[in-house]
């Protein structure tokens, strides 16, 4: 098995949301980049599932307010930090792995104004370049799947809060058991490298010495929203296949497929998880 960390850099290099994709998307849509505004990009720099609605619940639920100093974990292309940075007014750090999603959160942020309040490092967030103690939240959105050791995470959370800081996160969660064929599927296809379960999840984090405060189950909110992306992706991948043009990663879209199946039969789902450090 290759490395997890080496398997997610690989497959977050190919993936399809780039700062190159969406700059060109809009340039042809806009005649021009002059002048592009933050809620111009919001409808493309964000990677998971529930768009801006689930950003401001991670907001609410870390009490990210004007002036916040916040962490991002696992930050992407930093579209939810932008947004946290425009709309809240937080001052925003991102954790990102992926040296291409690194270099194209500085020069999204920079296209839109936000390069003072949001910078996006690159790092590991097994291991945060931070300091101890010095942070309002962490937040993380739907990321940590691909970690090898979520226990490790949730202790450098831990550290870079300051007492009373809050930890809000979402994240792919395990109802029930699956079999080693779906789970080295969902790896070979989505770079999946750690599934676990709600109680898991909430055990890890008191390890780790916080207090859970929430835990939502997204599973059914999660059932609709990917229902309609899989439809989406299908009608994408037969236009692309009609027009002789590459479908896309095969393994992907049949670990995609099977990811669907199990969060509609409700094997699979997602949760957005809060903590606090006392
Ligand atoms: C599904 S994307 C979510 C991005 C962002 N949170 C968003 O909502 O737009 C997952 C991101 O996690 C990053 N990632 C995976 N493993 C990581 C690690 N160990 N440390 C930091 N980032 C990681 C990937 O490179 C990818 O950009």
């Amino acid at each position: 098995m290759t490395s997890p960390i080496r398997t997610a850099i690989d497959f977050y290099e190919r993936h399809p949301i780039s700062a190159q994709i969406i700059l060109a998307k809009l340039e042809a849509a806009r005649g021009t980049l002059e002048d592009l505004q933050p809620e111009e990009l919001f409808p493309h720099d964000q990677d998971h599932y529930g768009g801006l609605a689930a950003n401001d619940a991670l907001a609410l639920a870390a009490r990210i307010g004007l002036g916040s100093e916040v962490v991002d974990l696992c930050a992407g292309l930093g579209g939810p930090a932008r947004y946290l940075a425009h709309r809240y007014g937080a001052d925003v750090t991102g954790i990102e792995l992926t040296p291409a999603r690194v270099a194209g959160a500085a020069e999204l942020s920079r296209r839109v104004g936000l390069d003072s309040q949001v910078h996006v490092l690159e790092g590991n967030v097994m291991n945060l370049p931070l300091p101890d103690a010095g942070y309002d939240a962490v937040v993380s959105q739907e990321a940590l799947l691909h970690v090898p050791d979520i226990a490790r995470v949730f202790a450098e959370a831990y550290r870079v809060l300051r007492p009373g800081g809050r930890f809000a996160f979402t994240n792919w969660v395990v109802h029930r058991p699956l079999t080693d064929a779906q789970r080295q599927l969902l790896w070979d296809g989505m770079a999946a490298a750690t599934l676990i379960g709600i109680e898991e999840h909430a055990k890890l984090l008191r390890g780790a010495g916080f207090e859970i405060e929430a835990v939502e189950d997204e599973t059914e909110a999660w059932g609709v929203i990917l229902a309609e992306r899989l439809r989406m992706y299908e009608k994408l991948r037969g236009e692309a296949q009609a027009a002789g043009t590459p479908a896309g990663h095969d393994d992907f879209y049949k670990s995609y497929v099977l990811f669907v199946e199990l969060v509609q039969e409700k094997a699979m789902g997602g949760a957005r998880f809060t903590a606090v450090k006392r």
